[in-house]
């Protein structure tokens, strides 16, 4: 796992938006795993300002999505559906027959998460899955609890995940209990990982993430085990790092190591 410290969350975005550029660069129809939350927003405006700089084109890529809410129509202010549409998709020029996000209104879940996982495996696989952390250290819906190898499917929501989210909705009772989301599995599946965190909220989960064992009770940690996994991170998330030392030393040391 390579850590990333940076000053603020705009460094922090820029660093993370970076590696998915280079991928977008280097493989023009490249698939993206993308993300929802606030912790994406700086880097989705990032990769906006390259493309509208003339730097990057999305003409041929293919994104899916980790998680919906269950429930709600694609309409609703809430939904992931229309946070991706607001947030990134409408200011990019990718085709929309190319964008995947899960169903939060089908009325199947079980055959719609086979479906979504074929059609993965069928675009050849997701090159960078942009990820999140949870303050209970979930990735994805993926709740404590959740296994290692899981797959797309129906989970329901953790009580801290519900009162985390809460903050988007009128009243408390309006967040949804139930979302669609790929599983650990799924993502451990993606050829490169880049998990941006920020903020003091975040520092015991991103501790507990890096530092602490594998377990499915932080699903976060399974990163640990993916050979390509990216963390950046901004200086109150990295607050609780015990390595932290290390890992700034390993930055500053990476410009005169060995490329080949
Ligand atoms: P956030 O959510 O970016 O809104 O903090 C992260 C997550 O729950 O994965």
């Amino acid at each position: 796992m390579e850590v990333v410290v940076l000053p603020t969350y705009e460094e922090m975005s820029k660093a993370a938006a970076a590696v998915v550029a280079d991928v977008l660069n280097a493989k023009p129809n490249a698939v993206l795993g993308m993300a929802t939350g606030s912790t994406p927003l700086g880097l989705y405006q990032e990769l906006v300002r390259m493309h509208r700089a003339g730097h990057l084109d999305f003409a041929q890529v293919t994104t899916f999505n980790l998680d919906e809410y269950v429930g709600l129509p694609t309409t609703n202010s809430q939904s992931y559906h229309y946070f991706m549409h607001e947030n990134f998709f409408k200011h990019v020029n990718i085709a929309p027959g190319n964008i995947y996000i899960p169903s939060g209104t089908t009325s199947n879940y079980q055959a719609f998460c086979t479906w979504y996982e074929k059609r993965i495996e069928e675009c050849g696989g997701i090159d960078v899955q942009i990820l999140g952390i949870g303050s209970d250290g979930h990735i994805a819906f993926n709740e404590p609890g959740s296994s290692l190898s899981s797959r797309t499917r129906l989970k329901t929501l953790a009580r801290p995940t519900i009162e985390d989210n809460a903050r988007f909705f009128e009243r408390a009772e309006d967040v949804p209990i139930y979302a669609i989301t790929m599983g650990v599995g799924t993502i451990l599946e993606a050829e490169t990982l880049v998990l941006a965190a920020n903020g003091a909220n975040k520092a015991d989960a991103v501790a507990q993430m890096v530092e602490g064992p594998v377990t499915s009770m932080i699903t976060a940690s399974a990163l640990q085990l993916h050979p390509s996994a990216k963390v950046f991170l901004d200086e109150a998330a990295a607050g609780q790092l015990k390595m932290r030392d290390y890992y700034d030393w390993v930055m500053k040391k990476k410009p005169d190591a060995p490329q080949t």
